[in-house]
């Protein structure tokens, strides 16, 4: 709840809804909502950050392996070496000004992150430590390097507590367990407000504020097995197509190669990264087979796309050969006790075993949405309407995972997701600071005065609340359709993709949405809310798989995490670009790859060997 009061009940721009006024908005307290708000609120400003769950349950305290930096502390490196991977990683769709922006401050932001009380693991000489991840290299490709600065397996955790315990340091405003509905347009058709639901009571209000950063998070609630929390519904995404804006390469969405057979946990890389191997039911190491030099360590897609042909090959393990096994039975028990607890207790609690006595059971899991909303290095939301060429939507912003800035490009390096949230989040809320500051100054600080359109969102709120008055009720549910359509997106868009699979999944979304038409909910007590929230949840995650699909069916090439049966090449001659898909009319439009990095010579897209 608010600690000062902004409240403004009195107010004739939207009478329905109780406003309050805020300098800036986040929508979202994960590692991206955190670190802009410390910021935004050590600059001054009035913030509030909103968010659906408890904030130190957002899913930054899900990530495990660790934070990419070229601190050098195990073996030689540097930020420019960091870039090279980054961009060969993602397949050269990465935008090269932002990734050399990324790695350049990396080093630095991890020691700000040392200071804020991120309890990383140490060396025996005291330095933060390092381990090796996939894709990662010395001297541009010659041998492995160690950049990923952890704490044992728990480094989101430790990051998220930190940076949650220094906004309670500064007394951050948060609206805990209230759930972002819907972006609001000003009178001037601005972007101005946003509509919120206590998940407590059901009570609907407007956060007014001329500067909005989504800090969402991803997606990964699209696929049946993911490594994500149940709250990654892309709402951001949501809101940014109902606004008529669009999503930027949905068709990339990373499978992580080791998710907890059958059920998708993540089992970290650190796995790999402290020497376990990956093994089919004939006993061999094959990643030799698919990446002769770095094996088990090479880019995830490569990696999660050898699992798929060992398996489709019969190669799996188990009665339904439908699995391998994850062996890191030579790795000494403590350096699994220091390094890998939380891997030792997930196995434990979700397959019965001991890796330090059994293998792993392992299969490619959704585990990272490397599109999402379009934005410049600011954070600054763009758009692109037909025919002409980009622009900025003026005062709304996206960082992290919600956002497409693009670090990541076809395929994103584990350990670059824990550095794009505060690196981006720490930039663009400076620059909203810059921004609030001019504003201030020049005395043009009126949004107050500016009516909010709630029409669209009123018709949204009732066809939730008013379902079993005006429809008939039958044994479908919200929850039934959530996972048909997770099922749906498994089978049309995973690892590999094939045109036939593809169209027979979107053709399926026409009757997910009709049924979600005309579902009923049924818990209408007022209390919970949650199956309001998660038909408002499944708005979302239908539209999301509207856009994936259709960017995957148009982009005929295989890149990064997008591989195609039938386009089995990267094709950089024409498609070398991003896509841009908008919710009318399910319309797709591109966009150019920044290849022009500011410091560092461009890096020439080349074939992709690990
Ligand atoms: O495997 C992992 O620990 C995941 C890390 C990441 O996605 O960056």
């Amino acid at each position: 709840m608010t600690k000062t009061d902004h409240t403004d009940k009195a107010s004739t721009a939207s009478p329905n809804f109780e406003i309050e006024y805020f300098d800036a908005l986040i929508v979202g307290a994960g590692g991206a909502g955190m670190r802009a708000a410390l910021q935004l609120v050590e600059d001054g400003h009035s913030i509030a950050m909103v968010s659906k769950v408890f904030p130190t349950r957002s899913h930054t305290v899900a990530a495990q392996g660790g934070i990419n930096a070229a601190l050098g502390n195990v073996t030689p490196d540097k930020w420019q070496w960091h870039m090279y991977d980054t961009i060969k990683g993602s397949d050269y769709l990465g935008d090269q000004e932002a990734i050399e922006f990324l790695c350049q401050e990396a080093s630095e932001i991890v020691r700000e992150l040392e200071h804020f009380g991120v309890p990383f693991s140490r060396l025996e000489n005291g330095k933060i430590y390092q381990r090796a991840f996939g894709g990662q290299s010395q001297n541009y490709g010659e041998a492995q390097a160690h950049r990923t600065c952890a704490a044992a397996d728990r480094t989101g955790h430790a990051i998220l507590h930190s940076l949650y315990q220094q906004n309670i340091r500064l007394g951050t405003t948060l609206f805990d367990e209230y759930y972002a509905l819907d972006l609001l347009n000003t009178e001037h058709g601005e972007i101005g407000g946003l509509l919120v639901m206590n998940i407590h009571d059901g009570a609907y209000k407007i956060l007014q504020s001329p500067h909005i950063l989504l800090a969402t998070g991803g997606a990964g609630q699209v696929f049946r097995n993911n490594t994500n929390a149940s709250i990654n519904t892309g709402d951001g995404l949501g809101m940014v197509l109902r606004a008529g804006l669009p999503l930027q390469d949905m068709e990339f969405w990373q499978f992580h190669p080791t998710g907890v057979a059958g059920k998708g946990m993540l089992i970290s890389e650190a796995v790999r990264g402290e020497g376990g191997k990956l093994v089919n039911s004939l006993g061999e190491a094959f990643m030799a087979r698919y990446a002769p030099h770095v094996k088990d360590l090479a880019s995830r897609d490569v990696v999660a796309r050898a699992i798929a042909l060992e398996v489709k090959a019969g190669r799996g393990c188990g009665k339904n050969k439908d699995y391998v096994l994850l062996d890191i039975r030579h790795i000494p028990e403590k350096v699994i006790a220091e390094r890998l607890p939380g891997i030792r207790d997930i196995s434990q609690t979700f397959l019965g075993i001991d890796p330090a006595k059994e293998p792993i059971h392992v299969f490619p899991t959704c585990h990272y949405m490397m599109g999402g909303i379009p934005t410049n290095l600011e954070g600054q939301v763009i758009t692109q309407p037909p025919n002409g060429s980009p622009s900025i939507v003026k005062g709304l912003y996206a960082i992290g995972e919600c956002a497409c800035v693009s670090v990541h490009g076809a395929n994103r390096l584990g350990g670059n997701s824990l550095l794009d949230i505060v690196v981006f989040g720490r930039r663009s809320a400076k620059f909203i600071n810059i921004q609030l500051n001019k504003e201030k100054q020049q005395d043009i600080y009126n949004y107050k005065q500016l009516t909010l359109n709630t029409e669209t969102v009123q018709k949204r709120i009732q066809r939730w609340q008013e379902t079993e008055i005006n429809q008939t009720i039958t044994d479908d549910s919200v929850i039934q359709i959530k996972k048909d359509l997770q099922a749906i997106m498994e089978v049309g868009c995973g690892v590999f993709r094939d045109p036939e699979s593809m169209q027979t999944a979107l053709e399926a979304l026409t009757k997910i949405q009709q049924r979600l038409e005309t579902v009923c909910i049924r818990d209408q007590s007022h209390i919970f809310n949650l199956e309001r929230m998660a038909a408002y949840e499944l708005e979302n995650l239908l539209a999301i798989s509207w856009a994936t699909l259709t960017s995957a069916l148009a982009r005929k090439e295989s890149r990064g995490a997008h591989s195609r049966i039938d386009f089995t090449e990267r094709d950089d001659q024409a498609w070398l670009k991003h896509s841009l898909y908008f919710q009318t009319e399910h319309r797709l439009d591109y966009k150019a790859v920044n290849l022009a990095p500011k410091h560092h010579e461009p890096l020439v897209p080349k074939p992709r060997v690990y």
